[in-house]
């Protein structure tokens, strides 16, 4: 077992340890509170944006204290046509949601090129309500600025890995976060 004091090496990087399992999980709870406040009788339905996203789930549901329900969906962007560019498509969403307050679970927003393809989708379906919670925000990267009701914590503009988040496929089952090392 690596120590979580110390660096890591993924394939051609190194990472050094960011955001300890103690620390995550307090932004976790805190996180939960704000929701189980707000959704206390609206019954939500989760989605939860794989794979980056099952880590985040399993442990905000641990601490959701509400009736609310979840689904796991994928999204996967195939080339369009030249006027529509690439198409983001939404798999395994196959529920009715338009009498359903919905929150997006997202393990972070970079860009915002996702969710700004995303929303509209789903929007287009008649939630009753729709609000997005990601565990963490690069402010300095995000490109389309929307609504973010729950954001765990905001981090500068570095690479990071573990806690379901990837490099090349491989570092999701780090239970701590790791910022790469230049
Ligand atoms: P966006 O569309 O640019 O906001 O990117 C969102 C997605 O890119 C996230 O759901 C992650 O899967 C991935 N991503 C963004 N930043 C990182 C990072 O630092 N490490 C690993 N994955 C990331
Ligand atoms: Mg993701």
């Amino acid at each position: 077992m690596p120590s979580m004091n110390n660096n890591i090496s993924i394939l051609d990087k190194d990472f050094k340890p960011y955001l300890s399992k103690e620390e995550i999980q307090v932004i976790i709870r805190q996180v939960a509170a704000r929701i189980n406040r707000d959704y206390a009788d609206k019954t939500p339905l989760f989605l939860s944006i794989l794979n980056g996203s099952f880590m985040l789930t399993a442990d905000l549901f641990k601490n959701l204290d509400i009736p609310c329900t979840v689904s796991f969906v994928k999204l996967a962007s195939y080339r369009g046509t030249r006027s529509t560019g690439n198409v983001l498509t939404l798999i395994g969403l196959d529920e009715d949601i338009s009498e359903r307050h919905v929150v997006i679970l997202e393990d972070i927003v970079d860009t915002g090129k996702t969710l700004s393809e995303l929303i509209p989708t789903l929007g287009k379906r008649n939630p009753l309500s729709l609000e997005v919670c990601t565990l963490l925000l690069k402010p300095e990267a995000l490109k389309h600025p929307m609504k973010l009701k729950y954001v765990g914590k905001k981090i500068p503009n570095d690479f990071i890995v573990g806690y379901g988040l990837d490099y090349d496929g491989q570092g999701r089952n780090l239970p701590a976060i790791y910022q790469i090392v230049d």
